[in-house]
């Protein structure tokens, strides 16, 4: 078996983010997100991976590699005429598949479990597409399955009346049926060629499909509401703390805190865990977290965080109101208005970014 990750599109949802971000190296928990997807599918066995891009891509290349760190071999796959629909990054892919079965990731996907368990029930039901589910409150957003009695009879697309609560997770096993039907369907109202469509073709003509329920949780990180979720997710489980920086006598640490080489905590600074702090950072009078990761060689004083994620050489300093739920990209500064200059917030941020003063 071989697996796919889909890690093209641009991520329009996470703008202004994603403008200089690609959103599969957005950090979640200070690790690029994709990496997320290479750990699970490395973890089940499998050793030879295509990740589907965009073209002109070179950041994931970069990051990536050969594979090498996850036992992994890496293709990259350019996607042909642009980010026309999930069934089209199989399409794409055909000749790199060939007669090979597919775990199909999507890349802005994170779970909390293993995927082994699917890829078990794939071969002991003899499956030709297995689809993890997962409970959510706004299915709307997602492939919906059609579920009668213990069978799925249609997938559907984003539907405004969602007929179950169950959402169609970014994560699917197939036989080599699928290439059958991604050439066969036909683009959406929205013009892409959509995986629930060819999960409904293999349906229709007698693929044996079934589901399994996700235990654990499960996050598409596509707004960015989700990545801050997703982040306090993983920290969440992140079971022990390491302090490897220089913590002062006077910092006082309460829950799980992991702390990169070279990073100072002085000052009276208070972390309330779970928090993420990389490596040669410089945090002075603060309270930071819970929920936070700093990217490393960040700095941070005399302002609290709280729910926020700071990417890599940002510093924000002096905002004495404190930082929550946010996302600040790299290298930024954020600091108190300068009281000896006329009354008001300077800002020089760029296109569709979003601030509350
Ligand atoms: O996350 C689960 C959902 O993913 C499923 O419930 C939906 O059925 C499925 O269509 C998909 O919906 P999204 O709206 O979340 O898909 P999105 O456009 O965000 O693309 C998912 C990932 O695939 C994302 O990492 C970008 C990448 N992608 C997307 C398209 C459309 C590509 O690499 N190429 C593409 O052409």
């Amino acid at each position: 078996m071989k697996a796919l990750i889909a890690a093209g599109g641009h991520g329009t949802r996470l703008r202004p983010i994603t403008y200089s971000i690609n959103k599969h190296l957005f950090p979640i928990a200070n690790k690029p997100m994709i990496f997320y997807a290479l750990e699970r599918i490395s973890e089940a066995g499998i050793k030879e991976a295509g990740i589907n891009i965009n073209k002109g891509e070179t950041e994931i290349q970069r990051l990536v590699g050969k594979g090498d760190k996850w036992g992994l071999k890496i293709t990259y796959i350019e996607q042909e005429g642009g980010a026309l629909g999930l069934a089209h990054v199989i399409k794409n892919a055909k000749n790199w598949i060939g007669r090979d079965e597919l775990l199909f990731y999507l890349g802005d996907n994170i779970i909390s479990t293993s995927i082994k368990g699917l890829m078990d029930k794939f071969r002991r039901d003899k499956l030709d597409c297995l689809l993890a589910l997962s409970r959510v409150s706004d299915p709307e957003r997602f492939g919906v399955p059609i579920i009668k009695g213990k069978r799925i009879i249609r997938v559907e697309e984003k539907p405004k009346s969602p007929q179950s609560d169950f959402a169609v997770t970014g994560i699917y096993v197939y036989s080599n049926k699928i290439i059958q039907a991604v050439g066969k369907i036909k683009p959406s109202a929205r013009g892409e060629l959509e995986i629930s469509d060819a999960h409904t073709y293999l349906i229709e003509h007698g693929a044996k499909v079934g589901y399994e329920e996700i235990t654990g949780w499960w996050k598409d990180t596509g707004k960015p509401k989700d990545l801050l979720e997703g982040n306090a997710l993983v920290l969440a489980g992140i079971e022990q703390s390491r302090i490897r920086g220089l913590v002062g006598r006077d910092v006082e640490i309460q829950g799980t805190a992991v702390i990169g080489e070279g990073t100072k905590i002085s000052q009276g600074v208070v972390i309330k865990g779970p928090v993420i702090i990389g490596a040669n950072c410089r945090i002075e009078k603060a309270i930071i977290g819970p929920n936070v990761s700093v990217a490393r060689d960040c700095e941070v004083k005399e302002t609290n965080l709280k729910n926020t994620i700071i990417c890599q050489g940002s510093r924000v300093i002096g905002c004495k109101k404190g930082i929550a739920r946010s996302l600040i990209g790299r290298d930024c500064l954020i600091t108190a208005e300068d009281s000896t200059k006329p009354r008001g917030h300077r800002l020089i941020i760029g296109d569709k970014a979003e601030v509350e003063l």
